[in-house]
């Protein structure tokens, strides 16, 4: 698709080049901002699975460049992902996978002994295309962010996430409840209606007695059949209606929209720092795809990956 095509095809896209956001996502927490003023007054938070930083930049430009020089000191914002991301002003970054247990203690390292006010993350995994499985996918990263989220989080505080509305969701759902007086789901109008990306909005957060901070996906992951059955909906199981809050706005994500003749194009804000399919290319480099295939062994001999090593198949 060419870039007059897409700026025609999705408006948010154009919006946030134009109004200098990193990524249309931008505006989902922009919007969610407006519905529930989460924002309002915070000076710690957490923005999990940054990158390319588009709600870092929404934080950093609610939270941190509105304050004087001395009120910015107490501001505390930290990004973390797996990828790069190119700097925010007021944000810190902290390369680092959310799944792992040590990215809480980093976290919990750069609070210094405070607590974060909000948590938010919108973190999506690779997407499959088989709708069930990147639920499944997508509701393993949001316990991941959860599960953060409950070593971080002051008492009150808030917290929201992406997930894809399936059959499995309900299991978070529950999960939710248990750590926060008030859960709903929020559809931002940057969300398209034909996507089934949604976000939990998660307010007043209060740990549960007894409860001691843990990584919840383990739990998830002790009852495998379970999440699986819940997947393929064989079994009986608690279906949980969260409210649902729509955000509406002049602008439809489902719809093209003209654009001038004279509409010249402009460039991302921000390209990312590492491709996507950087590891690919890395690895291609050293093989010819043109007019061959190659089948790598993975022994010593064959590790250096050059093709004489490996063996020679016509494609
Ligand atoms: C949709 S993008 C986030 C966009 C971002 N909110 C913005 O506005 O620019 C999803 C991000 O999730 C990150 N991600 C996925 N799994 C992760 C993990 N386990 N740990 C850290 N980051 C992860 C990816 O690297 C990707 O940058």
């Amino acid at each position: 698709m060419g870039k007059a095509s897409k700026d025609r095809r999705d408006i948010f896209y154009r919006l946030a080049k134009e109004q200098g956001w990193r990524a249309r996502s931008a505006f989902k927490l922009l919007q969610a901002d407006e519905t529930f003023n989460l924002l309002e007054g915070l000076t710690r938070a957490v923005d999990l699975c940054a990158a390319p930083g588009g709600w870092s930049q929404v934080l950093s430009k609610r939270m941190y460049e509105p304050r004087s020089e001395k009120d910015r000191e107490q501001v505390k914002i930290i990004a973390v992902d797996m990828q790069g991301m190119a700097p925010i002003d007021g944000v810190t970054q902290l390369r680092a996978d959310i799944t792992k247990e040590s990215t809480a203690e980093e976290i919990i390292n750069f609070f210094d002994g405070k607590k974060a006010e909000l948590v938010v993350s919108d973190g999506a995994p690779d997407v499959t295309g088989l709708h069930d499985w990147d639920a499944y996918m997508q509701a393993d990263l949001l316990l991941s962010a959860l599960s953060i989220a409950t070593y971080i989080l002051e008492e009150g505080g808030s917290f929201m996430g992406k997930v894809y509305r399936a059959a499995n969701t309900s299991n978070v759902y529950l999960q939710l409840q248990r750590f926060f007086k008030d859960v709903c789901l929020f559809k931002p109008s940057a969300s398209r209606s034909s996507s089934i990306e949604a976000f939990v909005v998660c307010r007043q957060f209060c740990m549960p007695e007894g409860h001691v901070p843990c990584n919840l996906r383990m739990e998830w992951f002790d009852k495998p059949e379970e999440a699986l059955k819940d997947i393929s909906g064989k079994t009986e199981r608690t279906v949980v209606h969260l409210p649902f809050v729509a955000h509406e706005c002049e602008y439809d994500a489902d719809l093209s929209y003209e654009i001038d003749a004279n509409y010249i194009p402009q460039e991302a804000v921000q390209k990312p720092l590492t491709a996507a399919y950087q590891e690919v290319l890395e690895k291609t480099k050293t093989m010819s795809l043109k007019y061959n295939s190659y089948v790598v062994y993975h022994d010593e001999e064959a590790s250096s990956s050059e093709p004489s090593t490996s063996k020679k198949c016509n494609a």
